[in-house]
């Protein structure tokens, strides 16, 4: 009788265990088909961390026109009409939307958007204004603390390793950082001030890593120049792009390639995908038609010449403002920032975009290059600075 009791109680004790493990497993599995989405950046990519920090409108995009074009129900704090390319993103890895980090309440099982509009790599750049890089970083830290907390180490890690990393930051630094800061240029020259951009955000990414992150996308400068506050404030006779910005996002762009290449072979298991948004964006503003826009020229929004004065929504330092009757033939819905419309086609383009526009992988790539990360792989990767619990 007693033994028939205790082989009884040992088949309740085992069917648990194995009940349990087979949860934990289906768990797993359905997090291997939705990998995380986390973002890094500025105005490019907020979805409105801006909207609960002391900054100056400037910085801001949650009023009205932003976000006019009816796909959400008012301004969010994205500087555009309508979504961004990481909301783009995230529909096509069949994720909700990415929240932002600041917004009370939000869940980050599916990644967090810490992008701040205004930001720079470096510290300096706008200080005061908006969360730089190094701040975005430590939010980082925080997110994934809670999720340790939440699903426990494994999990945890697992989530961290197979989630996509986005990162798009560098113009502020080169805009008001740079050419906007007389102090700065007198400091240092073009080369070496890029260099510490480039330096700051190789730092980052290898911090990343180190904290588990595998796979990482880049939305490279565009043709700053052309954005048309700074073709406004060309005063060549001929008019046309201020070369001198242009000049340095291209320089950005180019040490930027050179040190992902160089990480792909230092750091074990990291893939990145990157674009030629310079080239693209170009495209768009000389053969608007190609590709079924009006105006690749002048802002949507804005006043002055190209409506390059920034003052789309009446807020900002400028009260007076017009706005266009339709901004999807707009390449430029304000005096900086891209109309929805390019936020989808790029989004489009890193998403499924053949390796010549997109290299070495593109985002669906990343998103589902799964195979060959075990857990083994993540808790015993000696290069993985975070795993020294398993070591
Ligand atoms: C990072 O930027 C700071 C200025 O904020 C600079 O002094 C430092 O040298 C840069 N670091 C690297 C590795 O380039
Ligand atoms: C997975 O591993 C196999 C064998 O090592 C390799 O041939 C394949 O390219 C790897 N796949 C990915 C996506 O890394």
């Amino acid at each position: 009788m007693a033994r028939l009791m205790s082989s009884h109680f040992l088949y309740f004790v085992l069917a648990i265990i194995f009940s349990k493990a087979i949860s934990s497993w289906a768990d797993l599995s359905l997090s291997k088909k939705t990998p995380a989405l986390f973002i890094f950046g500025d105005s490019t990519v907020d979805s409105g961390n801006n909207n609960y920090i002391q900054t100056i409108p400037e910085n801001q995009a949650n009023y009205p026109p932003y976000g006019q074009n009816g796909f959400f129900k008012g301004p969010t704090g994205r500087f555009t009409d309508g979504r961004v390319i990481v909301d783009f993103i995230a529909e096509y890895a069949k994720l909700p939307l990415i929240p932002p980090f600041l917004q009370p309440s939000a869940e980050f099982l599916n990644g967090a958007n810490f992008a701040s509009g205004g930001a720079g790599v470096l510290p300096e750049t706008n200080q005061g204004q908006a969360i730089d890089l190094q701040k975005q970083l430590k939010y980082f830290e925080e997110v994934q603390n809670s999720l340790t907390e939440k699903l426990g180490d494994v999990q945890a890690r697992e989530l961290i390793s197979e989630a996509v990393y986005f990162i798009s930051i560098g113009s502020n630094d080169y805009m008001g950082g740079y050419l906007g800061n007389p102090k700065m240029q007198a400091s240092f020259p073009p080369e070496q001030y890029i260099s510490m951009v480039i330096g700051n955000l190789t730092q980052a990414i290898q911090l990343l890593y180190q904290k588990g992150g595998r796979k990482f996308g880049f939305l490279s400068l565009s043709p700053l120049g052309c954005l048309p506050a700074l073709r406004a404030l060309n005063t060549n006779a001929e008019g046309g792009c201020l070369e001198e910005a242009s000049a340095l996002a291209l320089a950005h762009n180019n040490a930027l390639s050179a040190v992902l290449t160089n990480l792909e072979h230092i750091l074990k298991g990291f893939k990145y995908s990157n674009s030629n948004f310079y080239n693209w964006l170009n495209d768009r503003m000389h053969h608007p038609d190609k590709y079924d826009f009006k105006d690749g020229v002048n802002a949507c929004c804005g006043t002055g010449p190209y409506g390059g004065v920034f003052s789309c929504g009446g807020k900002k330092a400028v009260s007076d403002y017009k706005v266009c009757d339709n901004a999807e033939g707009y390449v430029w819905w304000d005096s900086f920032h891209p109309t929805e419309r390019i936020h989808e086609q790029f989004a489009k383009a890193l998403w499924s975009g053949p390796p010549f526009s997109v290299r070495p992988y593109n985002l669906e790539e990343l998103f589902y290059s799964n195979e060959n990360l075990t857990i083994a792989d993540i808790v015993d990767n000696p290069n993985d600075v975070g795993s020294n619990t398993f070591a």
